[in-house]
């Protein structure tokens, strides 16, 4: 029932753990579930990387936190800070209001990297290079928003238009061998014959969630795809191929061209739901990103029942999206939005007034502390489930493999008396979908 950097009504937060009085509009605490609910951290002992660049400099859809056009290597873009937007200031208010929280308990709040240390785009040219981009690119980078130097949000365009596709479904993008990576990233030996091709992952298509008015933004409404991308800066492993994608995707700026599959795929969509019916979403990381079409394509269909998307992090700073699902939130009374995280301090420090451990959507789940915050007992007679991210989270065992010793959702989920959806869905089902 409160909202930090807001008016107090003088009455108490219902929420357990809550220590604020209760805020004039918000009816809900958004702080109940983020394992930094912590009223109770002391002075000087923690940090915050919040760093939601966008929203803290308002108006991201006006042109740009960017504005150089010139993309050449060693040409340093020039910065321009557009004015707040009227239209966005609710949204730069929560950050503020989120920041102002944090700091008024001791914790060191940073801001995203300065700008001009935002990669400036290296997609330089010599005749060669110019060929293979006309033969193999066909969209166009329209804007990025850095969340922090390992996490951005990527507008892209495709030159055919923005094609029909269902919420939570991924299509390929692609950029040449030959392009260059992100300094700070893991060297890459790339064979003769590779230099000419272009490396292509798959990725969800996510959502802005809210338009320039503030407003929901379902998928179908843009003309643009939102992806939501990780840096994966180096292998996770001795032996293992270094990253092919990521630290060139992240050399890109507006105008910049890339490769982006023709065809949208993916069975990891909504499907048939029960507009009554509880939709439960979980993801790790990027995870989160076709969690955010479906939320918004469920919200738009006005959907009634209870719409949980919860969300793992490392650290708070990780939530690229978090002041727009506020925004949602306040403006949808069933959709809640529930952020956890893994590597704040209190969750490693048990010396830490309020330590509450790593926070596994597992643990949360079988815990109980996941229905408590959803309000909702997520009961697989009424609910359809989604996880989407890390495969330890998800825990999927193929047939005769070993189950791993940490269980992910899966197990734990079929324990409840949930089964994976291969046909036919209805509640009860769960849909999975692995990022590597
Ligand atoms: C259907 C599908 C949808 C995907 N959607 C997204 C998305 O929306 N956003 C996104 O960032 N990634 C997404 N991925 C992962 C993406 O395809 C790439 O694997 C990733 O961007 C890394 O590419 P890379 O070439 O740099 O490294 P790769 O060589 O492909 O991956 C190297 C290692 O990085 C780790 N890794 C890969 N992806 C992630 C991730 N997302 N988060 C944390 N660690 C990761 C894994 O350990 C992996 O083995 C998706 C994957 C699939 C299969
Ligand atoms: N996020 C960052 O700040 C950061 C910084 C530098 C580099 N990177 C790189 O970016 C990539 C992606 O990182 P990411 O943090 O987005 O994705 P990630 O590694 O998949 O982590 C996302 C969340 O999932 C949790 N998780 C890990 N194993 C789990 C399990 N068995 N069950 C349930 N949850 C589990 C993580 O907790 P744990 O804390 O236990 O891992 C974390 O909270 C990686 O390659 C990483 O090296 C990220």
């Amino acid at each position: 029932m409160c909202r930090p950097g807001e008016q107090s009504t003088g009455k108490r937060c219902q929420e357990d753990r809550c220590d604020r009085n209760a805020s004039k509009n918000f009816s809900r605490c958004h702080f109940n579930f983020v394992s930094l609910d912590a009223g109770s951290v002391e002075k000087g002992t923690g940090s915050v990387r919040w760093a939601c660049a966008a929203a803290r400099d308002g108006d991201e859809t006006r042109d740009e936190r960017r504005t150089g056009g010139s993309r050449r290597a060693g040409g340093p873009r020039e910065h321009a800070r557009p004015a707040r937007s009227r239209k966005l200031q609710y949204i730069a208010n929560a950050v503020d209001a989120l920041r102002q929280f944090y700091s008024d308990r001791g914790f060191t709040v940073s801001q995203s990297p300065p700008e001009n240390q935002v990669p400036v785009s290296q997609q330089d040219s010599s005749p060669d290079q110019t060929e293979l981009r006309e033969r193999h690119y066909n969209a166009t980078v329209i804007e990025r928003i850095d969340c922090h130097e390992n996490l951005a949000r990527f507008r892209i365009r495709p030159d055919a238009g923005v094609p029909v596709f269902k919420a939570g479904q991924y299509v390929t993008l692609g950029l040449g061998y030959w392009e260059p990576r992100l300094e700070g990233t893991q060297e890459e030996q790339v064979p003769e014959k590779k230099l000419q091709r272009v490396a292509k992952r798959a990725y969800s298509i996510s959502c802005p969630l809210l338009n320039e008015h503030g407003k929901l933004a379902p998928v179908d409404s843009l003309d643009y795809l939102e992806f939501y991308i990780t840096l994966v800066r180096a292998a996770e492993g001795p032996g293992k191929a270094a990253p092919a994608l990521t630290p060139r995707l992240f050399c890109l700026g507006k105008g910049d061209r890339l490769a982006i599959g023709k065809k949208v795929v993916g069975a990891y969509t909504l499907g048939e739901i029960d507009p009554q019916a509880t939709v439960l979403m979980l993801g790790t990381g990027t995870g989160e990103a076709p969690h955010n079409a479906m939320t918004a394509t469920l919200l738009s269909r006005g959907h009634r029942g209870r719409i949980v998307n919860a969300c793992c992090v490392r650290y708070l700073g990780d939530l690229a999206y978090y002041p727009r699902h506020l925004s949602l939130m306040d403006q949808y009374e069933n959709y809640r939005y529930l952020p956890c995280t893994t590597r704040e301090r209190i969750n490693t420090d048990p010396s830490m007034p309020g330590y509450v451990g790593k926070q596994y959507l597992q643990d949360l789940f079988t815990s109980g502390k996941l229905a408590q915050a959803a309000q909702d007992p997520l009961a697989p007679g009424n609910t359809h489930v989604f996880l989407c991210g890390n495969p330890a989270m998800i825990g999927y065992v193929p047939p005769g493999g070993q189950p791993p010793s940490t269980p992910g959702m899966l197990p734990l989920l079929e324990a409840e008396g949930f089964r994976q959806d291969h046909e036919g869905g209805g509640p009860g089902t769960v849909l999975f979908e692995k990022y590597w």
